[in-house]
């Protein structure tokens, strides 16, 4: 099979905007079928179906299970996208239901739904989960997003060795700061937006912001099967910055 005559059967949570956005729209400009799962209307794609529902609950889970069954009878790429980011807050003063959300969205929905995909999910077939940076190092007054994404880094070993025997592989990309919607709407926001986003493109090596697609491309990669001999890795796709110590984890 070619990458040309691939046309998976693609779940895509958190699918309404950003990097979910970039991904279901790649997927379904090259002749995939998509499930736009998001807590918000996604806009229709050719070949979509789109979902209203939270990751965090078992009845919404089950409930996007169900239309994949009816409409597809089975699940190629399951891309795990959906993340909570509104936990701010250092060790001491970030609030527990802030954690526990954190953890919910970030860690325990992506396990729970992988755990229902699977059954409907034949051999060749890819998780990949979108970490961060943040999973493989940690930041400064953000506990519950860097210690849920480095869970999830660490998901995605387990689950690969646990899916192998099934002919499933499972990987992971950790993306470094990536021009969505949100993250430039903040930088706009911010007390001076020049020097706000000098600072998160100094981050990088490579001195700018990801796009969202450049996010997708590398999603894309891990999930066809011309990666079929990869399983268990979290990609960087960062620009570079952790390749230096002197840029992982620097303050933005
Ligand atoms: N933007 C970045 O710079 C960046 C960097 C590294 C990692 N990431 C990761 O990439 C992923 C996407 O981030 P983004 O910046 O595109 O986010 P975003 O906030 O722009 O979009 C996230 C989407 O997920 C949906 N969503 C949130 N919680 C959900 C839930 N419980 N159930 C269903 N849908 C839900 C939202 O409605 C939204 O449409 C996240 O996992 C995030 O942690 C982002």
């Amino acid at each position: 099979m070619t990458t040309t005559d691939w046309t998976p059967r693609v779940l895509v949570t958190g699918a309404a905007q950003g990097i979910g956005r970039a991904v279901a729209e790649l997927f379904s400009e090259r002749g995939a079928r998509v499930l736009l799962l998001d807590l918000n209307e996604s806009a229709p794609l050719t070949n979509s179906i789109a979902m209203r529902g939270d990751v965090s609950s078992a009845e919404d889970r089950a409930r996007a299970v169900q239309i994949i069954q009816n409409e597809w009878q089975g699940l190629d790429v399951l891309v795990n996208n959906a993340a909570y980011q509104g936990a701010t807050g250092s060790l001491l003063d970030v609030d527990e239901a802030g954690w526990q959300r954190a953890l919910d969205v970030n860690l325990s929905a992506p396990m729970l739904l992988s755990r229902a995909c699977v059954p409907m999910m034949p051999p060749g077939s890819a998780v990949v989960h979108i970490a961060s940076v943040q999973g493989l190092f940690a930041e400064q007054s953000n506990v519950a997003y860097t210690a849920s994404k480095a869970g999830l880094v660490n998901l995605t070993r387990s689950m690969a060795l646990d899916l192998a025997p099934r002919g499933l592989r499972v990987n992971a990309v950790a993306p470094g700061a990536v021009a969505t919607e949100d993250l430039l709407r903040s930088v706009q926001q911010s007390e001076n937006p020049i020097q706000t986003r000098a600072d998160y493109e100094d981050l990088h090596a490579l001195r700018r912001l990801a796009q969202p697609r450049e996010i997708a491309e590398a999603v894309y990669f891990l999930a066809v099967p011309a990666s079929s001999f990869i399983t268990g890795v979290t990609l960087p796709v960062d620009g570079g910055m952790t390749a230096s110590f002197m840029m992982a984890g620097r303050p933005v």
